[in-house]
């Protein structure tokens, strides 16, 4: 009996341990594979990181690469880093440290586009705002809040490379992929996967970034798929949001004034029935306590 007993207890606690670790397990590994596919692999600030995965270094469009390629030497100003006298220089954003225009010895292309479009702008506005060497006040994108220079992948699906947009750019204007996603093209290209659908980088460019607030610019940028397009497409609202309209008197405008009234007027009939639910059932309330109270 006592044999028995010894032998069973141990071998009942080590299934439940076994059981409760490979549940941490695949907690983890949920978790850990979300995180590894998201934001966290943009490198800044306190989520640096000196570590670089090899394997999927490896796997990435820059495989054949070497670390000095994008690097040069491990040297910066006459030093060499990690450099032991400036602990601070560990701590430092990574992306913003970083000199982009080493990118552009192979990505001309890109490089040029991004230097002539929007983000570059309004980066050169927060840099001058800010006086000079001070970069960390920056809200405006470079190449590496976009991309994950050791991670990314090339010929990605396009699905994918759409959907990637919604985090990345979504990060910096949320309520313009929220009104995207409420979208015809957003749900089509998000939702059900269709690659046909338009996807953030389609209307706007990717480096070029183009505002599409004139019409004339707008319709051009319908006419890529929507070949037969009229004048008065361009006042299809894409983004049902106050923020992304024109800043002049148009149709357009309009529309997403009437857009807006609608939604407040909406949101008031619901708080005005919620308030008058709410005080109904608590003058009821105290109705009852009344009554119970005059029985007695
Ligand atoms: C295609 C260019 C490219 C190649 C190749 C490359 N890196 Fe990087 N690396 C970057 C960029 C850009 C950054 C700055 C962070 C960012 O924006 O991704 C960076 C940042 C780093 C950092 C700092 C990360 C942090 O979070 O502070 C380390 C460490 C690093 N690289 C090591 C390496 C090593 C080791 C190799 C070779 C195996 C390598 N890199 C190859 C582009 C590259
Ligand atoms: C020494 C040349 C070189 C440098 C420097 C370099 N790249 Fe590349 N990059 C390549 C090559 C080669 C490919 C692979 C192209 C392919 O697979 O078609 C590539 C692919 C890419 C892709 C994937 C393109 C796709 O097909 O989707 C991105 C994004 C990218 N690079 C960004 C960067 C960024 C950002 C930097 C600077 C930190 C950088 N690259 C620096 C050579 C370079
Ligand atoms: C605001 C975000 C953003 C910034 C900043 C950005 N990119 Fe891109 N880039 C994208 C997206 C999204 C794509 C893929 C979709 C597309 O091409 O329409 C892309 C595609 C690419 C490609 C592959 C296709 C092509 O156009 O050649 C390369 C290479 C590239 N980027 C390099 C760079 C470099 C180098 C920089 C910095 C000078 C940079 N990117 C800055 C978002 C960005
Ligand atoms: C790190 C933050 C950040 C990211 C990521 C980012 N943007 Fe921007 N974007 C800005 C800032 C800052 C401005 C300039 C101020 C403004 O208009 O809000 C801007 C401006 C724009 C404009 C207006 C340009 C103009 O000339 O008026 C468009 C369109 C735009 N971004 C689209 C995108 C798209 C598409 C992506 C993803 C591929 C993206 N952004 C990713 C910060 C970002
Ligand atoms: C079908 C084309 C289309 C797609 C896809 C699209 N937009 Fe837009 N976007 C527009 C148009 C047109 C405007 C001008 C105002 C409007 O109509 O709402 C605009 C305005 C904007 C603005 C205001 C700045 C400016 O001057 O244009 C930002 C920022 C922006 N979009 C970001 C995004 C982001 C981020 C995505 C993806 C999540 C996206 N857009 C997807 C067409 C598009
Ligand atoms: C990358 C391609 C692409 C671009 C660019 C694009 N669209 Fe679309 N759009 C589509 C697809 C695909 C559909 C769904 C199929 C269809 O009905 O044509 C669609 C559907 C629509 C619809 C739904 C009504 C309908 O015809 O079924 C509207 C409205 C629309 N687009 C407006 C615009 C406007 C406005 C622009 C420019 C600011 C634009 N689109 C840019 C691909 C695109």
């Amino acid at each position: 009996m006592n044999h028995l007993i010894s032998h069973s207890a141990p071998r009942f606690t080590f299934r439940l341990f076994a059981v409760m670790a490979f549940a941490a397990l695949l907690v983890l590994f949920s978790g850990g594979y979300t995180e590894a596919n998201t934001i966290n692999d943009y490198p800044s600030g306190d989520r640096s990181g000196w570590f670089v995965d090899m394997n999927r270094f490896a796997q990435s469009a820059h495989a054949a690469l070497t670390c000095d390629d994008c690097h040069g030497t491990m040297m910066e100003g006459g030093r060499r880093h990690p450099d032991r006298t400036r602990p601070d220089f560990l701590k430092r954003s990574a992306t913003r440290a970083y000199d982009y225009s080493r990118c552009g010895k192979c990505h001309q292309l890109a490089y040029e586009r991004y230097q002539s479009g929007g983000h570059a702008e309004a980066m050169a506005a927060e840099q001058k705002a800010a006086g000079a060497g001070n970069g960390e006040t920056r809200t405006a994108p470079t190449c590496g809040d976009c991309h994950v220079s050791h991670y990314d992948r090339s010929g990605l699906p396009r699905v994918d490379v759409g959907r990637r947009m919604i985090q990345t750019c979504g990060r910096c204007h949320p309520a313009h992929t929220h009104s995207y996603l409420d979208n015809n093209h957003g749900r089509l290209g998000v939702d059900l996967g269709d690659a046909k659908s338009a996807f953030c980088t389609d209307c706007h460019g990717a480096h070029t970034v183009n505002s599409l607030k004139n019409d004339h610019n707008a319709l051009a940028a319908c006419r890529r798929c929507h070949q037969k397009a009229e004048a008065e497409f361009a006042n299809i609202v894409i983004h049902a949001s106050l923020e992304s309209a024109p800043t002049t008197e148009t149709e357009k405008k309009r529309s997403l004034v009437w857009i807006e009234r609608v939604r407040w007027i909406s949101i008031a009939v619901v708080a005005i029935s919620l308030a008058f639910f709410f005080g109904h059932s608590f003058l009821w309330l105290l109705r009852e306590i009344h009554e119970k109270l005059r029985k007695h």
